[in-house]
C-alpha cells in the first residue's frame, strides 16, 4: 500500500464513511488505464473509437444534466463569512461538514474506491504540490491519468512523511442490494465544497470535468490561490505562451480569459503572419513565482488538455486537431456511423447521419445539436505537435506580458495595454464576458469575471485584486510583466464578428510582443495605450477603415456607462476593494469626461 502515515490514515477513514466493497491504490500504470477502461466499456460508459481512424480512445456521453460546472452549487466554506466574499456562495463549514459526511455515508456501497496520488506541476519541482484524490469514478481515475502526473512515483515523492491535499470525490450512486449501476451514474444534488482554512475539498454527485477531476480548477485555482496568498504567489485561469519573432526572439505570455473564450485557442495558435513561432506551455491554468533574478516565472501545474470540441476544427485549431488524433477520451461529442467522433464546426460539411450526444439519431435536419456545446476531449499535452521544449522545466518560463480578455460584443476594443501595473490590475479586476456553456446556466449574459477568476478564487475577491497590488510593490517595476487586454468577440449590427480572430490573433500578439520591447508604436487612450493604427498589421485582412475604427475605438457615452457599471460592481465589496483600485477607476472616470 503506503508508507505514509497521514494517507494510511486518511484512506482508511473515508472507506469506513464511504463503504466501498473495495480499495485500489491507482499506480497510474498503462495496465491499470486499460483495466479501467474496459470497466467502462463493459459498463457502457465508453464506446471504444475506430482503432483505425482514432486509435486507443474512448467515447462517453454523460448523464444529460451533469454536461458542465455547477457554480450555483460551488462553495468556499471558510469559518468567516467574508473571508470567501461575496462572489462565492458560503456555507459554515461545521453545517456543511454534517451535510456532507450525511451524503458520503454508504455512498461508495457496492463500488471500488480508487485512491489517486498525483501531482500539480513537474515531479519534483519546488513549485509543484501533491494532491490524494479518492473517488468511485474509473473515468475520474483514466482522466487523471491524462491530466496530471499520477500514481507510483507520486506515492515515492509523498514518502512516510510528505503532505498532501486531501480530495474527496463521489459521483452519489452506490449500488445496494444488487442495484444495477447505470452507464453515468451521478446524483441530483451536487456539491463542490471547499474548507480554506485546512485546504480541503470534498465533491459530490456530478461526474464531469471541474466538478469531479480535482486537481483542475478546485486545487489548482481555488486552493492553490489560497496558497499563493499565504506564500506570495499566483495561481491563476491562464493560458502560457511562448512566441517567437522572424528575427528568433522568444517571449512567453501567459492569459486570462474566462471559460470557453479562447485559451486553448491562443495557446496553440498557428500564426497567420510568416515568420512567427507559437508554442505551447499551458492551455488554461499557471503558477506564476517570481525568481531570485526578480522576473516572474510559470509552470503549467497540469500535464494535458480538457479541451471545449465544439468550434475546434484544422482551420481554427489545427494543433488541438492533431492532439486528440490517438490516445483520447471525448466527452458529448457526437458519434460517426464509421465509429470515429464529430462536433460542431469540425468540419465545413455535415456528416449525413450521426448518433448526438444525447444518444438519439442526428441529420443535418436535426433540430438539436449533435454534440453538447460543453463537450470536451481530454489529451496528454505531450501530444501537441507545438509543445514548448520548455513544458516541463521545474523553473518555469519567464513572463513578459500578461493578458486579459473576454467576450464582449461591443464597447471593448481589440486591445489595448495597461498605463502601469496597478492600472493593469484595475483591468484584471473589471474583467467581463458574457456567460459560455462551460458552465450550467444562462449563456450570452455579460458578467464580471475578474481575472477570469470569478467561479475560480478560494477567498474574497477584494482580497486577491490587494494581492495582485502587493506583489506588484514588492517587486522591481523594470521587471514586471506589462498587462494587456483583448476583446475577439466584437460584433456588429447584424451580431457577426467583425475581428476573424484564431490564426489572426498573432496580430495583436505582435503589436504587444513589439511593445515589451519597448516599441513606440502606440497611442495614449482614456482606458490605456491602443496601437497607432499605421503600426497595427492588418495587412491582407481586407478589413474597411470603418471596421478597423470599430474594433479600436472608444466612446464618451459608452465608457461612462462602464465606468458605473464598474463602480456599482466594486460597491458589493464595500470597503475592501483596495484604495488603488478606486484611484484608477476615478482617473478612468476622468479621462472618459474629458473626451
Ligand atoms: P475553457 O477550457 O473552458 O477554460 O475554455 P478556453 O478559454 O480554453 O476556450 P477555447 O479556446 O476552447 O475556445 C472556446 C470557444 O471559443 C471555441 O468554440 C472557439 O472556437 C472559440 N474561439 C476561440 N478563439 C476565438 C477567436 O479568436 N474568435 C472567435 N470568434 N472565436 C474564438
Ligand atoms: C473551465 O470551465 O474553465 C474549464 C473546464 O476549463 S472544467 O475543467 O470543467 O472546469
Ligand atoms: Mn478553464
Amino acid at each position: 500500500m503506503t508508507e505514509n502515515e497521514k494517507l494510511k490514515k486518511w484512506i482508511s477513514e473515508i472507506a469506513e464513511l464511504c463503504k466501498p466493497d473495495n480499495i485500489h491504490l491507482c499506480d497510474g500504470s498503462e495496465e491499470e488505464y486499460n483495466a479501467m477502461a474496459q470497466l467502462l466499456l463493459d459498463n457502457g460508459t465508453f464506446i471504444k473509437l475506430n482503432e483505425k481512424l482514432r486509435p486507443n480512445s474512448y467515447y462517453a456521453k454523460s448523464d444529460p444534466s451533469d454536461v458542465a460546472r455547477v457554480e450555483d452549487r460551488t462553495f468556499i466554506c471558510s469559518k468567516i463569512k467574508e473571508d470567501a466574499g461575496p462572489t462565492n456562495n458560503w456555507m459554515d463549514p461545521g453545517e456543511m461538514r454534517k451535510i456532507m459526511l450525511g451524503l458520503y455515508d454508504g455512498c461508495m456501497k457496492g463500488r471500488t474506491m480508487y485512491v489517486i496520488p498525483f501531482s500539480m506541476g513537474p515531479l519534483g519541482s519546488k513549485i509543484s504540490h501533491i494532491g490524494v484524490e479518492i473517488t468511485d469514478s474509473p473515468y475520474v481515475v483514466m482522466n487523471m491519468k491524462i491530466m496530471t502526473r499520477m500514481g507510483k512515483s507520486v506515492l515515492e515523492q509523498l514518502g512516510s512523511n510528505g503532505t498532501f491535499v486531501e480530495c474527496l470525490h463521489s459521483v452519489g450512486y452506490p449500488l445496494e442490494n444488487g442495484k444495477k449501476d447505470v452507464p453515468w451514474p451521478c446524483n441530483p444534488t451536487k456539491y463542490i465544497v471547499h474548507f480554506p482554512e485546512e485546504k480541503i475539498i470534498w465533491s459530490y454527485g456530478s461526474g464531469y470535468g471541474g466538478n469531479a477531476l480535482l486537481g483542475k480548477k478546485c486545487f489548482a485555482l481555488r486552493i492553490a490561490s489560497l496558497m499563493g496568498r499565504e506564500e506570495r504567489w499566483f495561481a491563476d485561469h491562464m493560458l502560457i505562451v511562448g512566441i517567437t519573432n522572424p528575427e528568433g526572439e522568444k517571449k512567453y505570455f501567459a492569459a486570462a480569459f474566462p471559460s470557453a473564450c479562447g485559451k486553448t485557442n491562443l495557446a496553440m495558435l498557428t500564426p497567420s503572419l510568416p515568420g512567427w513561432k507559437v508554442e505551447c506551455v499551458g492551455d488554461d491554468i499557471a503558477w506564476m513565482k517570481f525568481g531570485d533574478d526578480g522576473f516572474l516565472y510559470a509552470v503549467n501545474p497540469e500535464a494535458g488538455f480538457f479541451g471545449v470540441a465544439p468550434g475546434t476544427s484544422m482551420k481554427t485549431n489545427s494543433n488541438a486537431m492533431l492532439s486528440v488524433t490517438k490516445n483520447s477520451i471525448f466527452t458529448n461529442v457526437a458519434l460517426t456511423d464509421d465509429g470515429d467522433v464529430w462536433w460542431e464546426g469540425m468540419t465545413d460539411e455535415k456528416p449525413a447521419h450521426l448518433i448526438n450526444w444525447k444518444g438519439r439519431d442526428w441529420t443535418p435536419d436535426s433540430k438539436e445539436p449533435a454534440a453538447h456545446p460543453n463537450a470536451r476531449f481530454t489529451a496528454h499535452a505531450s501530444q501537441c505537435p507545438v509543445i514548448d521544449p520548455d513544458w516541463e522545466n521545474p523553473k518555469g518560463v519567464p513572463i513578459s506580458g500578461i493578458l486579459f480578455g473576454g467576450r464582449r460584443a461591443s464597447v471593448i476594443p481589440l486591445v489595448h495595454e495597461a498605463f502601469t501595473w496597478q492600472h493593469g490590475v484595475f483591468l484584471g479586476s473589471i474583467v467581463s464576458s458574457e456567460t459560455t456553456a462551460a458552465a450550467t446556466g444562462a449563456v450570452g449574459q455579460v458578467r464580471r469575471d475578474p481575472f477570469a477568476m470569478l467561479p475560480f478564487c478560494g477567498y474574497n475577491m477584494a482580497d486577491y485584486f490587494l494581492h495582485w497590488i502587493h506583489l506588484g510593490m514588492r517587486a522591481d517595476s523594470s521587471k514586471l510583466p506589462q498587462i494587456f487586454y483583448v476583446n475577439w468577440f466584437r460584433k456588429d449590427e447584424q451580431g457577426n464578428f467583425i475581428w476573424p480572430g484564431y490564426s489572426e490573433n498573432i496580430r495583436v500578439l505582435k503589436w504587444i510582443f513589439d511593445r515589451t520591447n519597448g516599441k513606440d508604436n502606440f497611442v495614449d487612450t482614456a482606458i490605456g495605450r491602443e496601437p497607432k493604427l499605421d503600426e497595427f498589421d492588418s495587412d491582407g485582412l481586407g478589413l474597411s477603415e470603418e471596421v478597423l475604427h470599430q474594433l479600436f475605438k472608444v466612446e464618451k457615452e459608452t465608457g461612462i456607462k462602464e465606468v458605473e457599471s464598474i463602480r456599482e460592481y466594486y460597491k458589493q465589496f464595500g470597503d475592501r476593494i483596495p484604495k488603488e483600485l478606486y484611484d484608477e477607476l476615478n482617473q478612468l472616470a476622468e479621462r472618459i469626461n474629458q473626451l
